[in-house]
């Protein structure tokens, strides 16, 4: 059976584009700096936000990780949203490979308050706590509905962390989907951050992954934990090859996915779903069963569409380069069937 695929913006299949490049694209030795892929990859995302330096790195878990054991000696701490991916989806990295204490934050509305910034700081000097040397944010934020932070709430979250000293790292797994929803630069996101780690997989196309900017030194250092924890590849020019035409070319296809969301949604909230409301929508439809998550799921995929359960009774479909608007109608066809019998 062929599947209408809305779990995640990760399950996209690479253009023909990206497969002609991957095989005739120029390689060398990563390790050794000396592959011509990675390193145009490289110069082209820093040239594009602004930064001194950028890393291809496997994953975006890894780009993360790689990031805050840049940013943060052992025993350091780092305030994260309870919602972000860093907190809840990446394995508790922080904690058991970092050795960073990571305090928690409220970041319900996609971005921390200001508030739960002050009342979590820790400074040098008390032998009680760990210091808190890095925020850690994410845009868009996933689990708050794919929501993209405007540049101006977002830069002024990142300079209360810098008046304390704290360094700002920010997971931009989508920054691409915040940036084609305002209109805006990633540089300005950027400009306001020490490093930004942005996935080449999701929305983008790639097959795989990630770039992570920043300042010269830490890059440096970034390349480093990127070696020690196994990511340091050899003729990932192959791989880099898909990830400079996602980086370059695909930026402009996003507005079409959150057109497609936007749809999905309404016909969604128009069945009877009870679809979470998102003041700005990027990519993702998040909503609520009352039933079973799981079960709905496996009655969907009994009719040929995939969706993602995601905890606590929500269901998230995401819109990607597969999904046009036919797949949309098509989805909201089958829940409504399903809607309609019950289930
Ligand atoms: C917001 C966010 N950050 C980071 C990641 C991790 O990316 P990867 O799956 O490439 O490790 C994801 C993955 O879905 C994500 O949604």
């Amino acid at each position: 059976m062929e599947y209408l695929d809305f779990r995640s913006d990760t399950v996209t299949q690479p253009t023909a584009e990206m497969r002609d490049a991957m095989a005739s694209a120029a390689v060398g030795d990563d390790v050794y700096g000396d592959d011509p892929t990675v390193n145009e990859l490289q110069d082209y995302a820093a040239e594009l936000t602004g930064m001194e330096g950028a890393l291809y790195v496997c994953s975006g878990t890894m780009g993360n990780l790689v990031s805050l054991m840049s940013h943060c000696a052992r025993g350091e701490g780092v305030l994260m949203g309870v919602g972000s991916h860093t907190w809840k989806n990446e394995a508790g990295n922080a904690a058991f490979i970092a050795g960073v204490m990571p305090y928690p934050l409220d970041d319900s509305t996609g971005l921390p308050s200001e508030e739960s910034i002050r009342a979590s700081y820790q400074p040098k000097g008390n032998v009680h706590y760990a210091n808190t040397t890095l925020l850690a944010m994410e845009n868009t934020h996933n689990s708050a509905g794919g929501l993209p932070a405007e540049v101006g709430p977002f830069s002024r979250v990142a300079s209360i962390a810098h008046d304390f000293g704290m360094k700002v790292h920010v997971d931009g797994a989508r920054i691409f989907d915040a940036v084609a929803f305002f209109g805006n630069d990633v540089r300005d996101y950027a400009g306001c951050v020490d490093s930004i780690q942005i996935c080449l997989s999701k929305g983008l196309g790639a097959p795989m992954g990630s770039i992570v900017c920043g300042s010269r030194d830490f890059i440096d250092r970034a390349r480093r934990y990127r070696k020690a924890l196994g990511g340091g590849q050899r003729q990932s020019g192959i791989a880099a090859a898909a990830g400079l035409i996602a980086l370059r070319d695909m930026r402009g296809r996003l507005a079409d996915d959150h057109k497609n969301a936007s749809a999905l949604a309404s016909s969604l909230s128009e069945i009877g779903y009870d679809v979470e409301f998102v003041q700005r929508r990027t990519n993702m439809v998040y909503f609520k069963t009352d039933g079973d998550a799981s079960r709905l799921a496996d009655l969907c995929k009994k009719k040929g569409l995939l969706i993602g359960p995601a905890g606590q009774g929500r269901i998230r479909m995401v819109t990607h380069i597969g999904i046009d608007g036919g797949a949309v109608s098509r989805a909201a066809a089958i829940l409504k069937e399903i809607k309609a019998a019950g289930a």
